[in-house]
């Protein structure tokens, strides 16, 4: 197993493809955390790893919020003794509020700009001490195409967020180099997750989404599972401030 002893936190592991992640992190045999602000979905996550002989253990936790990130790592620590994997994936794209410029409120603006690029760096802030005292650790930011591609119109809140996470990624991986921790950003495509299911249910946007991506068809959350478990392994010890797509070759266009 490739995460063997390894211990990994997941942010918004209930739903999606964080689910899918802490799945697969709990079968190549990581513990994990799912750090997941809706109880019912993190205590599934958690109920369904335990189903196969995985270990894993939910905290209610808001990423944005620092009392909640602060206890999250600490009950980490307490269940498990160390941290090796830290996966930010917990997002929002507030669909039918998030707008142009001109037109989006600074609710919207802050909401977005804080559990989508706020909290990876706060969650990093907690857990890169630990990294640290153990010797090396591997983070893993999730972005998005709209990171620097103009390809969701009206969307200016989550395409800055994501954006802002290339450059945090870059400037982390700098900065931990020496320190053995390698911080890279994973980047989905189009994925068919209850993050997106508004914009699927409208007339045409299944075809419309799946025309605009080279190999034909939405992602599914598996489709992320075999590129962040490479991530977070030993494999990729020579791999620090990349951009990884999985996002059957949409922004290749
Ligand atoms: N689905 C897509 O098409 C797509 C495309 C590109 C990037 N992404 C990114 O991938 C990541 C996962 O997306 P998804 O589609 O699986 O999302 P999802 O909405 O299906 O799942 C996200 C999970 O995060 C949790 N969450 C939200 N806010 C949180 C907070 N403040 N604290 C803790 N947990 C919180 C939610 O409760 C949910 O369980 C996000 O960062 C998203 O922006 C998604």
């Amino acid at each position: 197993m490739r995460l063997q002893g390894k211990v990994a936190i997941v942010t918004g592991g209930g739903a999606g493809m964080g689910r899918a992640v802490a799945e697969g992190y709990a079968r190549e045999g990581a513990a994990v955390v799912i750090a997941e602000v809706d109880v019912q979905r993190g205590a599934e996550t958690v109920e369904a790893i335990l189903s196969f002989g995985g270990d894993a253990l939910h905290t209610a936790t808001d990423v944005s919020n620092r009392r909640d990130v602060e206890a999250m790592v600490q009950a980490t620590l307490n269940r498990f003794g160390r941290i090796d994997v830290l996966y930010n994936n917990a997002g929002v794209q507030m669909i039918g509020k998030d707008a142009r410029a001109h037109e989006l409120s600074d609710e919207v603006w802050e909401r977005t700009i804080a559990v989508n690029l706020r909290a990876p760096w706060l969650t990093s802030r907690y857990v890169i001490p630990h990294m640290l005292r153990q010797g090396g650790g591997s983070i893993i930011h999730v972005g998005s195409p709209t990171g620097w591609l103009g390809c969701a119109p009206g969307y200016t809140a989550y395409s800055a967020s994501k954006g802002g996470l290339i450059g945090l990624t870059r400037i982390m991986a700098v900065d931990y180099g020496r320190d053995n921790i390698c911080v890279n950003l994973l980047v989905p495509g189009t994925t068919e997750t209850p993050l997106i299911q508004d914009v699927l249910a409208q007339e045409g946007a299944r075809q419309r989404l799946a025309a605009a991506i080279p190999l034909g068809r939405i992602g599914a959350p598996e489709d992320v599972v075999g590129l962040a478990v490479f991530l977070a392994s030993d494999e990729a010890r020579f791999c620090t401030g990349g951009v990884f797509m999985v996002d059957g070759g949409m922004s290749a266009i």
